[in-house]
């Protein structure tokens, strides 16, 4: 075979692991890898989440002594569920200012709150007995505006505990307005908001309603968004923006990176995405049959959400994504 010249030859640059390393486009850093983290009420051992091998919902104690080591791995941050003893209609434990998730940050302040970004997941899910992101209205439906209240409630007894980001995860019109208002008017201007801006109703989040012991039966497509729709994203990002999101989210993350490159291309201020529970655990499981390369995995699909423009990444395996970055 005679080749025309002058002969391209892109392997050139892929012949060593120094010359990659040299041209690689894409880095990963392990502060800006953030690791999602289950408290739970009332237990004395940490409990096991199957779904998710690996992944517990800690005590008081062991969430100590985790965020001391994510801490110790240089990550940038950490995102605090609460999963409490008792759930109700309205999600009384999530305003509880001796909520478990309050309780939670303050010993996470306390504990590494110079070393780290303390957030937390500021929705009801976690809370309520019927397992929604809000409150119900009498004809069974979320309600936008009943929900809100709530929500600034929940942003002021979790600032009050000293969380310096907080997730606003419900897909509630208007939540980032209400909750935005809710921390200036309490004093608390210098805490921020993460915006779960581009949030859609996903099957990948399966393995988290165990994780945080939801009760939900149906779904969230009423308030998350619709997998087939990508330009309402935009309209989300605007929104959000205009309402006063300090960081713009993604989530799920590898089946939506045209999402996030659109997101990350439109948007002035950091965008993070969420690796999901269902993402986790179908590598997980793929890997515990011997199917797939555990590590290489691991490291390809955040890779890919960097690559997407996603500058902040929320995994369920950051403590191990930066001991393989060392
Ligand atoms: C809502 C919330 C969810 C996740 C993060 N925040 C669940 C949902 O919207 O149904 C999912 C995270 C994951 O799957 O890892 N509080």
């Amino acid at each position: 075979m005679s080749a025309e010249f002058p002969y391209v030859r892109p392997r050139r640059l892929r012949q060593s692991p120094a010359m990659r390393r040299l041209v690689a486009e894409t880095r990963l850093h392990p502060a800006e890898l953030v690791l999602p983290l289950f408290v739970r009420e009332g237990v004395s051992e940490p409990v096991p989440v199957s779904s998710m091998p690996g992944v517990v919902q800690h005590t008081r104690d062991t969430l100590r002594k985790a965020v001391v080591e994510a801490a110790e791995a240089g990550l940038g941050g950490v995102m605090l569920f609460g999963v409490p003893a008792v759930q109700d209609a309205i999600g009384s434990e999530g305003t509880n200012p001796d909520g478990i998730l309050q309780r939670a940050i303050r010993d996470v302040v306390a504990e590494v709150g110079d070393a780290l970004v303390v957030m937390s997941d500021l929705c009801l899910d976690e809370y309520t007995d019927h397992g929604h992101c809000g409150v119900l209205a009498a004809d069974g439906s979320v309600d936008n505006d009943a929900t809100l209240e709530r929500y600034a409630e929940m942003a002021r007894v979790q600032a009050d505990a000293g969380v310096h980001l907080v997730g606003p995860s419900g897909m509630m019109d208007g939540q980032i307005a209400v909750i935005r208002r809710a921390l200036d008017e309490a004093g608390h201007q210098d805490t921020g908001i993460l915006a779960y801006t581009a949030k859609y109703a996903s099957a990948f989040y399966g393995p988290f309603r165990e994780a945080v012991g939801s009760s939900l039966k149906g779904d969230r497509k009423a308030y998350q968004q619709d997998p087939a729709n990508a330009r309402e994203a935009l309209r989300e990002l605007e929104q959000d923006l205009a309402e006063g999101a300090d960081l713009v989210m993604v989530k799920p993350g590898m089946a939506y990176l045209d999402i996030l490159r659109q997101i990350a291309d439109a948007s002035p201020v950091p965008v993070s995405a969420y690796q999901v529970s269902g993402e986790y655990a179908m590598v997980e499981a793929a890997a515990a049959n011997g199917w797939i390369d555990r590590e290489r995995m691991i490291m390809e699909t955040l890779t890919s959400l960097r690559r997407a423009g996603a500058e902040q990444i929320l995994t369920y395996w950051a403590v191990e994504a930066a001991g393989m970055l060392k």
